[in-house]
């Protein structure tokens, strides 16, 4: 596997075996949570009728599907092929396998270039330059991507993080290192250096905010099971002894359910940053 920028080859390939992994049950557990986001990226992309859009790290296809209608021309591009089985599997038209660092489309096709969560383990550098290119001048790329963690999720790594082993077994510490090595991606810590980011890729009329989206989840175990698709969060529980697992799942439904509705329902609110940004137009 090609190194990508700042994203080394042993990244590239653990990154890669890491969203294969999260692939096998992400339309049953991880779009439930996700559908919201999509939708509100969606709705904020304000697209037109008959516009081309690319959904860039698609997964299972949830924006492309949203974006799909009123005569647009809708592809999903995404590295990872399991993913691309997924979406498939959903229905998603037009899928494509590609990598954002190289795309392998040609310059100045799509009026809108949408990204949920795609670019967090890109080096963008080269992953937003990619996307600007791809882009018809006068077209716009609309991301989001996480803003600082919620209490939910805080929630869960840390009752996840209290029953980890000590000791983690060959395969489990190949991930936990994985998981620490920096991507260039975490350079990117506010919207100052968001900002830059697009521009230097060659964006301008760039709009950044921060916002909280209410997710409502039927139930706990909707939560735990988005928390659950995740191989590093597998992988843990995985290597924990079976009394030690349960003790920690029995944990987690309970402080889950202390904060659940009256009705059961569970209201996650994520916070997001997410940017509209041009690529100029020629002239
Ligand atoms: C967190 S998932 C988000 C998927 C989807 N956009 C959603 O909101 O449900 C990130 C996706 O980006 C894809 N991805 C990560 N790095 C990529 C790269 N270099 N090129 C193409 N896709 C990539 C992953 O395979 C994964 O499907």
């Amino acid at each position: 596997m090609r190194p990508a920028g700042n994203v080394n080859e042993n990244q590239r390939a653990s990154l890669l075996a890491y969203f294969d992994g999260a692939a096998l049950n992400y339309p049953q557990a991880v779009e439930p949570a996700f559908a919201p986001l999509a939708e509100a990226l969606v709705r904020y992309a304000a697209l037109q009728p008959g516009e081309q859009v690319i959904d860039l790290g698609t997964g299972s296809g949830l924006a492309a599907r949203l974006a799909a209608g009123e005569g647009r021309f809708v592809v999903a591009l995404d590295l990872s092929h399991k993913m691309l089985l997924a979406a498939r599997q959903q229905k998603t038209p037009r899928l494509i396998r590609g990598d954002l660092h190289r795309v392998g489309l040609r310059t100045d096709v799509f009026d809108v270039a949408l990204a949920a969560f795609a670019f967090n383990s890109t080096d963008p550098t080269l992953s937003l330059r990619e996307a600007c290119r791809i882009l018809r001048p006068g077209g716009r790329l609309v991301l989001h991507e996480w803003g600082v963690i919620d209490p939910l999720s805080e929630l869960v790594s840390d009752t996840i993080a209290g029953y980890a082993v000590e000791e983690a077994p060959p395969e489990l510490a190949t991930l936990r290192e994985a998981m620490d090595q920096p991507l260039p991606w975490d350079d990117i810590e506010d919207e100052d250096d968001l900002l830059e980011a697009l521009q230097e890729a060659g964006f301008a009329r760039i709009e950044i905010e921060s916002l909280t989206i209410p997710v409502r989840l039927p139930d706990v175990g909707t939560f735990i099971r988005y928390k659950l698709a995740w191989p590093s969060r597998r992988a843990e529980l995985a290597a924990m002894p079976d009394e030690v697992r349960r003790l920690c799942l029995h944990d987690l439904e309970e402080n889950l359910a202390a904060r659940a509705e009256n009705d059961g329902g569970l209201l996650w609110q994520p916070v997001v940053v997410r940017a509209r940004a041009c690529k100029p137009a020629r002239g």
